[in-house]
């Protein structure tokens, strides 16, 4: 039997308890793919840098580079700064391995109610430069001066728009380069040429040119013919947080950073530790679950990944499994558990979950 060895580091908050509702269902989805999954638990972050003054081991990156995927809760707590939790943990994590793309589906889902009226359903992904950008982390402070440079390359942009054609070219083929090169006139206008040249290797992709402020007016009013947005690494994380409020809320986002063709991938909700419902069992863990289904994507477990989608798909549908950020008044535990009834025993019939509206990461250049 094939077998992945997965590190999870469930963080602080909410991260723990999400992580542990996802591995039963993680496990199941890939041995009924024939594939055995070895988890190391790595107890990084807020506890962690309490206790040893860094949120992970300085050969952190080592640890992970030794296996085939990564699966991350979320950092944060109250009494530790955030920048120092962030920078210690996420952003050195995605700066040290390189995981050059952030991916991060959008979708709605029946039963879940969406907050913009739209006829045709939402299904779009937003491809984000990972690693430089408006958080390069070049800048300074002096007195009363805060200087933050954002820091565009030819190699950033050119990997991450590969990427964003490819995945499109898997879906409906569209790309939206989401950019402010009306108003910034460096590091956009370089987005937009590198985009286009890129472009000339997908001729059958159509691209078009969207400013970052009326995307976020279309995504409200017309977010049904969106297929992948092209971001930078601010504008993606901004966006993305409006999309997951489209469509349910932060418990229900999932997220890919990877390098396509290398290493492992780090994959995690996009929410963060959310301290005001920590402890109390009530963490939605659709988007770790749907993290999941991505890492399963992403290391090539045949039919794994779409298996936990059509059983969040089944469970969805039921309203009494819903957590209450969805108005519901199930548990963490109930919804997991109902994803992992649906996925031993799944409903007869038709498969539960549309495949057009199913994203899965390229994998093919593994
Ligand atoms: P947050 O995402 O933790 O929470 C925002 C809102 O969404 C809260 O009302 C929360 O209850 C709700 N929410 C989040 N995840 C949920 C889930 N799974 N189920 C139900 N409701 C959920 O963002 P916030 O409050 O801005 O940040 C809290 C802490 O998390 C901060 O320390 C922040 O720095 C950190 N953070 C960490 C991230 C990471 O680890 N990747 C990402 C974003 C924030
Ligand atoms: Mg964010």
């Amino acid at each position: 039997m094939r077998g992945l060895r997965i590190a999870t580091i469930g963080g602080d908050g909410v991260g723990p308890e999400v992580i542990e509702a996802t591995l039963p269902v993680l496990r199941a989805a890939a041995e009924a793919s024939g594939v055995s999954v070895e988890t190391v638990a790595l107890d990084w972050g807020g506890e962690h840098m309490l206790r040893t003054g860094r949120a992970m081991p300085a050969d952190g990156a080592d640890v992970l580079s030794e296996c085939d995927g990564v699966l991350f809760g979320a950092v944060g707590r109250p009494d530790i700064p955030d920048d120092e939790l962030i920078w210690g943990l996420i952003i050195g994590l995605r700066q040290a391995l390189d995981l050059a793309v952030n991916v991060r589906p959008v979708r709605s889902w029946d039963g879940v109610t969406t907050a913009v009226r739209t006829e045709e359903p939402i299904d779009f992904v937003v491809v984000r430069e990972n690693t430089e950008g408006e958080y390069a982390g070049v800048g300074g402070r002096v007195g009363q001066l805060g200087i933050e440079v954002a820091v565009h390359s030819r190699t950033a942009i050119e990997r991450t728009a590969r990427y964003a054609f490819d995945l499109a070219r898997q879906r409906r083929g569209r790309v939206s380069l989401v950019t402010k090169s009306n108003a910034m006139r460096y590091g956009y206008p370089l987005w937009d040429e590198v985009t286009a040249s890129v472009h000339l290797d997908y001729p059958d992709v159509e691209l078009e040119h969207v400013l970052v402020d009326a995307m976020a007016a279309r995504m409200v009013q017309r977010p049904g013919g969106l297929d992948v947005l092209l971001c930078s690494n601010l504008f993606g994380d901004i966006l993305s947080d409006l999309a997951a409020g489209l469509v349910g809320g932060m418990g229900m986002a999932p997220s890919a950073n990877v390098l396509p063709g290398r290493g492992p991938g780090l994959f995690e909700p996009v929410h963060g530790s959310a301290p005001d419902i920590a402890g109390a069992g009530i963490a939605n863990p659709v988007a770790c679950l749907l993290s999941a289904a991505l890492l399963l994507d992403h290391t090539g477990v045949e039919g794994a990944g779409d298996r936990i989608r059509s059983a969040v798909t089944t469970t969805l549908r039921d309203p009494a499994t819903h957590t209450p950020d969805l108005g519901g008044t199930a548990t963490t535990t109930d919804l997991s558990t109902s994803v992992l009834t649906n996925l031993q025993q799944p409903a007869g019939g038709a498969p539960s979950a549309p495949t057009e509206h199913l994203v899965s990461l390229p994998t093919s250049r593994r």
